[in-house]
């Protein structure tokens, strides 16, 4: 079994590129399948979860090519519309197939997804989506089959603006007959990424990224050549990295606009932020003071980047609250952060955290972004950290200890 060995860092110092979003990229594989022609998508991570996804997509019937780092050529050619139960129940983002493979070939069957292990999950926003749009849907032996001979264009108020529900169904939506209006949609960046795509498809979006889209079906899709936008929450995880040590980075091949939410709080708590182009970077030489977050839809601060923030509240002076709206069950690496030290009392949805000195332990990575928090937790700690089960880290993160290594942590991948 692999895990990372870190050891107490000087301040990261140095300047990176930051990869393209897993959280984008995911859904643009899926939206592939909405057309006969090849899509040409690039600045794609290599990741655990994007081979999961593209396994998916081969066994669909696609033909995908992938001769350079990071470029995906993928072509169709759809021979089956039920996606494969062990593959699925590895990734959430697996529900995505269905909007796609609903709208172009009348009908999907889906294995109930799976995913990171930070609450229930379900997909009855997506579901309730499809069915306004005139899908039939059964649900049975862990399956969700959803069809309909053509889609009709509807009216959609999502009770929540889940992204996963508000991609499913635009995506759905875009070769349903007439128009159809997301209302309460979601308006994370990947949303907007997926209707550029979708539009260089040829499909009527307008409104991405606003909690209003309207989407006017169309006949037929064609091929495109897209690029995803560059990982905001990995910008996040090292632009935290660098508060934790008090370093100074520069973080390359970034759209500043969208770190903004967590830019902003960092800002508050004594870092020195500037914004280029399309880099940022962070001086966190200063003293840093703790503050007080509440994860949110975007533009709110984000889940993904809470566990991150609760390693380096109970490293900084002050209490902070942090209170978690989105995810009922997302605070599980506190007690993996409680075993390297910290002050940290649970209420629910709120965490209580009285900022000190962390000291290395062994701990594991019971999720994505808590197995980032505590390898964050080991370079700031006293002595040495090892985080286990990093298969989940690797999940999200492409080269994370290399990269961290760049910007010079103690860090290493070693086997048991
Ligand atoms: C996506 C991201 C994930 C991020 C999350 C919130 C991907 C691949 N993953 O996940 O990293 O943490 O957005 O920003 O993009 N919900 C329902 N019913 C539904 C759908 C969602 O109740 O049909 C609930 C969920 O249980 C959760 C909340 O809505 O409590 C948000 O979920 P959603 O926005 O859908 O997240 P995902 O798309 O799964």
């Amino acid at each position: 079994m692999s895990f990372y060995y870190v050891k107490k860092s000087d301040p990261l110092c140095g300047r990176i590129t930051v990869s393209g979003a897993k959280n984008a990229a995911l859904p643009a594989i899926a939206a592939t399948l909405l057309t006969d022609d090849t899509c040409t998508l690039s600045r794609i991570p290599n990741l655990s979860d994007i081979s999961v996804m593209t396994d998916i997509v081969s066994f669909l019937g696609a033909d995908i090519q992938n001769t350079k780092k990071g470029v995906f050529e993928i072509t169709p050619n759809i021979k089956r519309i039920t996606a494969p139960q062990e593959l699925c129940g590895r990734l959430r983002a697996s529900s995505l197939f269905m909007g796609p493979l609903l709208a172009k070939y009348k009908r999907a069957k889906i294995p109930l997804p799976g995913g990171c292990s930070i609450g229930s999950r379900p997909i009855d926003l997506h579901l309730k989506g499809f069915a306004a749009m005139g899908a039939d849907i059964t649900v049975s032996h862990g399956f969700v089959s959803v069809s309909a001979p053509r889609l009709s264009g509807a009216d959609i108020y999502l009770d929540f603006p889940s992204v996963g529900a508000t991609e499913n169904i635009m995506m759905a939506a875009t070769l349903a007959d007439g128009k159809t209006v997301i209302e309460n949609a979601a308006a994370e960046p990947e949303i907007s990424d997926l209707a550029a795509m979708l539009r260089k498809m040829g499909a009527k979006i307008s409104g991405a990224g606003s909690d209003k889209i309207l989407i006017e079906g169309t006949y037929s899709l064609h091929s495109c050549n897209h690029k995803i936008i560059p990982d905001r929450i990995e910008a996040g995880t090292f632009m935290t990295a660098a508060a934790m040590t008090n370093g100074k980075i520069t973080l390359c091949g970034v759209s500043p606009s969208h770190l903004r939410p967590f830019s902003a709080k960092l800002c508050e708590m004594g870092a020195e932020i500037s914004e280029g182009t399309n880099e940022i970077s962070v001086d966190c030489g200063r003293r840093m003071s703790s503050c007080s977050i509440k994860t949110l839809p975007y533009p709110g601060f984000p889940t993904d980047m809470q566990a991150q923030f609760c390693a380096l509240l109970s490293t900084v002076p002050g209490t902070g609250i942090i209170t978690e709206t989105v995810f009922e069950n997302r605070f599980l690496h506190i007690d993996e952060l409680c075993r390297m030290g910290a002050d940290i009392k649970t209420d629910g949805r709120s965490a209580v955290i009285r900022g000190g000195r962390l000291t290395g332990a062994n701990v594991k990575a019971t999720d994505l972004r808590a197995g980032a928090a505590l390898t964050l937790a080991g370079l700031a700690a006293s002595g040495e950290t090892e985080v286990s089960e990093i298969e989940h880290i690797e999940r999200g993160y492409e080269d994370f200890p290399e990269k961290l290594r760049a910007l010079g942590a103690n860090i290493e991948k070693n086997e048991t």
